[in-house]
């Protein structure tokens, strides 16, 4: 049996109100490319929008960083862009940002995330899609899931957890990687991680090798050089028998975390966990949010979806985010609702710091 490789690949290419969710036009389309690969690039498919972002996860058994897996999704983004410049959607096309495919859509302005694996007997895959924050988002999230044992309960009873797990870390500021043992270098591991705007966590392993979880890590101002709005990262994670268990997964999304990104990707904001009907942003743009689709992977099939946070288990989190937004929101234009000015400079601020510029004057020592 040939490896199995699951792509999620998103872009915003146009949604309606404003930056709120995607037309159902760009999902039908996309759903009928993909659809019309079945059986022969893609084993299997399933689109998906959270907000203003369009999600394709595509199974196939050509790897990653596949050049025609990745062509193809770049196709269906370009067709929805077309389509959404017809109905003149807000933001049509905003993150292609090149007008043509070079092998590979990493760079380009779509976020992905990927993974290759042997299937086990039985293999349970979560796929978490946000919109209205940046790639680091997962950060929190993976480090209770594969670290935590106050979340993750099988890393003190389960024996093949007991080891723990490897977490690679990329810096998007400098481009470059490093790995961390957990739990020998925990504290290591979060004195990078805590910084999410720069170091996020690209893929989790367990100690014999196996892959765990896989993030979009793109930075799309970083990549673009100007303000393009949010990355909206994608992950996916694998599950049970010697992995976290899906629930201990979902557990960490119980606590309310507080993220950056929001109204003009400029605002820390309470990261709200969300059913796909509820993923359409609609308060100050946002909140930021997160849905979460549960498969079964079964030789390339995707059996499924789950709408795993569509319960009445995560109505208390929820609950307790829109508290949050409402303690924030009071704060207006007042850090830290608003982004530190280190942050800022992949917004649009520096266009009116551009304007005043010459009207300061020194006032000596
Ligand atoms: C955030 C986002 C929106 C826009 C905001 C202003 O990622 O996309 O919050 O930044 O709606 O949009 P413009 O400048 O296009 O009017
Ligand atoms: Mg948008
Ligand atoms: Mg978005």
């Amino acid at each position: 049996m040939p490896k199995t490789t699951i792509s999620v690949i998103k872009a915003d290419v146009g949604s309606f109100p404003g930056h709120s969710r995607t037309h159902p036009k760009l999902l039908e389309k996309a759903a009928k490319m993909l659809k019309e690969q079945r059986g022969r690039l893609l084993i299997d498919s399933f689109v998906t929008h959270c907000g203003d972002d369009l999600e394709l996860i595509m199974t196939h058994t050509h790897g990653v960083d596949n050049e025609d897996v990745h062509r193809l999704a770049w196709e269906v983004f370009m067709e929805c862009t077309k389509i959404a410049k017809s109905m003149k959607l807000y933001g049509a096309g905003q993150d292609m940002l090149s007008d043509a495919f070079s092998g590979n859509v990493r760079g380009l302005g779509p976020g992905v995330a990927e993974m290759e694996f042997e299937e086990r007997g039985s293999d349970p895959v979560l796929i978490f899609m946000a919109d209205k924050t940046e790639p680091g988002a997962w950060n929190f999230f993976l480090y209770k899931i594969f670290a935590d044992p106050f979340n993750t309960s099988g890393l003190v009873i389960d024996p093949a957890m007991h080891e723990g797990f490897i977490f690679e870390v990329h810096d998007v500021i400098k481009k470059r990687r490093i790995t961390f043992k957990c739990p020998e270098e925990t504290y290591t591991l979060l004195s990078y991680i805590g910084a999410c705007s720069r170091y996020v966590i690209k893929y989790v392993f367990r100690k014999d090798g196996i892959i765990a979880a896989s993030t979009s890590t793109e930075k799309l101002n970083l990549t673009a050089g100007r303000y393009v709005g949010k990355d909206d990262p994608v992950m996916i994670v694998r599950a049970q028998s010697g992995l976290p268990s899906v629930g201990e997964v979902i557990e960490p999304f119980c606590t309310p975390t507080i993220v950056a990104g929001w109204m003009r990707g400029s605002h820390h904001g309470p990261f709200m966990p969300v059913g796909v009907c509820d993923a359409n942003m609609t308060r100050f743009d946002g909140p930021p949010r997160c849905i979460c689709l549960g498969f079964q992977i079964c030789n390339g099939k995707l059996i499924g979806p789950a709408d795993m946070f569509d319960d009445v288990a995560f109505d208390r989190v929820r609950a307790r985010c829109n508290e949050l937004a409402d303690m924030i929101r009071d704060q207006g234009p007042f850090e830290p609702h608003r982004l530190s000015l280190e942050e800022m400079e992949y917004t649009t601020l520096p266009g009116i710091e551009k304007q005043f510029r010459d009207r300061w004057e020194p006032i000596g020592e």
